[in-house]
């Protein structure tokens, strides 16, 4: 019912409470549920923040929301993938991220408030395309690392901090939008926030 999309790879879908109420239930459920990810057509012209519950997110999973007129991910990043990130500096064309591609609260090693939550503009910065994310055989792009993002329409490679390989024509790292922690579980995409 959401029209969040979820990229499971070989993980499982998101157990959301949609998938799994029937009958006359379904519509006291859904109808909150939905409204909290999907603002009006108004509002979403207007640009206006979008709220996200990420409480049923998996380690590994990805789902798609759009802000903007753009996709927006929020990927649960797994301890491998955390663990892997520093390791990947040497391959990168601007590990630091020194050039500007994100807010200041997110301009730090994993790219993000939370470390373990990761929040992009889903959009190549080579032409545009929306790259596609692999958690599990992204190792065929670059050796050696399982997760990442793939982008076909000219081969750019990005890690799990969407931060651009060297060697592609994506000349810079993924966008982070701005966005801060309502709670434990709600994230607001296109409001500026705080370091957690
Ligand atoms: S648009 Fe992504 S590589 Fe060209």
């Amino acid at each position: 019912m959401s029209n969040a999309p979820v990229d499971t790879g070989r993980r499982r879908f998101l157990t959301a409470a949609t998938a799994v109420v029937g009958g006359a239930g379904a519509v006291a459920v859904a109808v909150p549920f939905i409204k909290s990810w999907n603002p009006s057509a108004k509002a979403k012209a207007a640009g206006a923040p979008v709220e996200v519950n990420i409480s049923k997110l998996e380690p590994g999973q990805l789902i798609r929301v759009e802000w903007r007129g753009k996709p927006v991910w929020v990927v649960r990043r797994t301890e491998e993938v955390l663990k892997q990130l520093p390791e990947l500096d040497g391959q990168l064309r601007d590990p630091a991220s020194d050039e500007l591609q994100q807010p200041v609260y997110a301009q730090n090693g994993v790219r993000s408030i939370k470390p373990e939550y990761f929040i992009a503009v889903g959009i190549c910065t080579h032409l545009g395309c929306s790259p596609t994310y692999l958690p599990d055989s992204f190792g065929e792009q670059v050796e050696g690392v399982s997760s990442g993002f793939f982008c076909p329409c000219h081969g750019s490679k990005f890690d799990m901090a969407g931060r651009v390989f060297q060697g592609v024509p994506a000349p810079l790292n993924l966008v982070i939008p701005p966005h801060k922690y309502l709670d434990d579980v709600n994230v607001i995409i296109g409001v500026d926030g705080e370091t957690a």
